[in-house]
């Protein structure tokens, strides 16, 4: 047994009806290191996590340490007494219940008395959030709260107990940039305390910036466990993917065939005079520093929270959006950045997701739902997305989180915009499939659909967009033109 190991995982394999998710993996996290588990969506990542935290039974003949200690038949309940916490991607938080509440829930899990004491639920709380020298308002109910502080209160429930590993699975996926910024100097802190993180990403640069040590999962296989120092992001990649990925850059369109056109838009605090035009078949790129403005812009053009002054002309037409119905009845679709929460109903099959959104188009003149074309939509986005398993009759709670992103992003093409306006594209979505969305994006420009891409990544800004507007605190810096565009060009503009 190897000193200094807080856990140990050996031979950990998990067979679900019909897919083996994970097949004899090893993982071994020592005391106050921060540790990447990364492979590509449904390697294998979040059942792993989920048989550590009790959700899942391995099968036969794994083996678990704690602290050196074998443990049989982990539960919910044993793990976290163990002082093992894990943040999901959804969190897993009551939206009804205040920061108290949630925060202090874990400790009556298990708890025969039902009587819900509020000072001591308050106490429990303020200390939890001592421990992690933050401030909350423990009144407030949650769904009030922004993703940012919503995580802190997942982050603030692990110190109810004493905590000596923090799990969390793609915790930045909804966050910004400043905001990824406070969460690693609180990761660091609780790191100099000698409490261990296991963090689970897709952003290859956040990972760097963070982690001691990297595990490596491909297709529910151990490739192996290296420290920072022996990897590169080519390395990294190919260990994962076993290929090396690179962003095919594409020509860059000029075009002159206005289809939308945007005037002086304003809203006091967010935006102020925004003027563009995006023509047809066109991928217009939005990139910027975080805070810049770009999603709340994408808003207010969908109706979803409308601006304060400006016009907005499509195909020449004064356009009056107040609401999402309005602007989907015009043909603007609008995919949201945080997704997860928002686009899935994880309780129905893939099939009923992807069709929800074009129930009309598949249904015949009597409003009854024809199999035949609901097979054949669900089936090219299958294959298009490339959406595994290829079951599209499997739940949406059984896919991994990657491919549950797919879902949605199908959900929303389907609807055939005439524009599409896309936030994050790529988010949460492994580096090997990045390309496939963008050949996608760029094979739906083509057919004449005009679409908006707001993305902080730059490298998929440079892949895809034929022109790019750079925004910087709520103005627009610059228009690029796509061709021969640098990073630094870019980065120039937003600063
Ligand atoms: N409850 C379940 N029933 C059946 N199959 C499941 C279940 N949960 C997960 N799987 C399958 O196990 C495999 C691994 O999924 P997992 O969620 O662990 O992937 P992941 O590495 O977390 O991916 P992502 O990066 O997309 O979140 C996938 O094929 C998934 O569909
Ligand atoms: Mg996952």
């Amino acid at each position: 047994m190897a000193q200094n190991m807080l856990l140990e995982m050996h031979h950990v394999s998990k067979t679900f009806p019909g897919v083996k998710a994970l097949q004899d993996i090893q993982l071994e996290i020592q005391h106050g290191e921060i540790h990447a588990l990364i492979g590509e969506n449904g390697a294998g990542k979040s059942t792993l996590i989920k048989i550590l935290s009790g959700v899942y039974q391995p099968d036969e003949g794994a083996e678990i340490f704690i602290d050196g200690e074998l443990q049989k038949d982990i539960t919910p309940l044993g793990s976290l007494k163990h002082g093992i916490a894990v943040i999901y991607q959804d969190f897993s938080l009551f939206p009804n219940l205040t920061v108290a509440e949630n925060i202090a829930m874990v400790s009556r899990i298990g708890r025969k008395t039902k009587i819900i004491n509020w000072k001591e639920t308050h106490n429990i709380a303020k200390n939890a959030l001592a421990k992690l020298e933050l401030e909350l308002p423990l009144g407030t109910t949650l769904s009030e709260l922004s993703v940012a502080k919503q995580q802190l209160v997942a982050i603030a429930r692990a110190f109810v107990n004493d905590v000596k590993l923090i799990v969390m699975d793609e915790p930045t996926s909804a966050l910004s940039r400043g905001e990824v910024e406070s969460l690693f100097s609180i990761i660091r802190n609780l790191k100099e305390r000698g409490i261990s993180i296991l963090f689970i990403s897709h952003k290859l640069d956040e990972l760097f910036a963070i982690s001691d040590r990297f595990t490596i999962l491909r297709d529910g296989k151990y490739i192996g466990t290296f420290g920072e120092e022996e990897l590169d992001d080519d390395r990294l990649i190919s260990l994962m993917v076993g290929r090396r990925i690179e962003y095919k850059i594409f020509d860059k369109r000029t075009l002159n065939d206005p289809l939308f056109e945007v005037h002086n838009l304003n809203k006091a605090g967010n935006f102020k005079d925004i003027s563009f035009t995006l023509n047809r078949g066109e991928i217009l790129g939005i990139t910027g520093l975080v805070g810049a403005g770009r999603s709340e812009l994408a808003q207010a053009i969908f109706g979803l929270s409308p601006s304060d002054t400006g016009e907005i002309l499509l195909d020449g037409e004064p356009l009056h959006i107040e609401s999402p119905e309005q602007s989907v009845a015009h043909g603007i679709s609008y995919i949201p950045e945080n997704r997860l929460t928002e686009g899935l109903v994880l309780k129905k099959s893939m099939t009923d997701n992807i069709c929800l959104t074009v129930l009309n188009k598949i249904s015949n003149n009597r409003g009854l739902i024809g199999k035949e074309a609901q097979h054949e939509l669900v089936d090219t986005w299958i294959h298009d997305l490339n959406i595994k398993p290829n079951l599209p009759n499997m739940i949406a709670s059984k896919l991994s989180g990657g491919n549950q992103q797919r879902i949605v992003l199908s959900k929303w093409l389907a609807t055939e915009p005439k524009i599409l306006i896309v936030d994050e594209p790529t988010n949460g979505i492994d580096i090997g499939a990045k390309a496939d969305i963008h050949q996608l994006l760029r094979d739906l420009s083509e057919q004449g659909m005009s679409i908006i891409v707001i993305s902080s990544e730059l490298p998929e800004i440079l892949a895809i967009a034929d022109r790019v507007l750079v925004m910087r605190r709520g103005r627009i810096a610059a228009t690029l033109d796509g061709k021969n565009l640098t990073q630094e060009e870019i980065m120039k503009e937003a600063l």
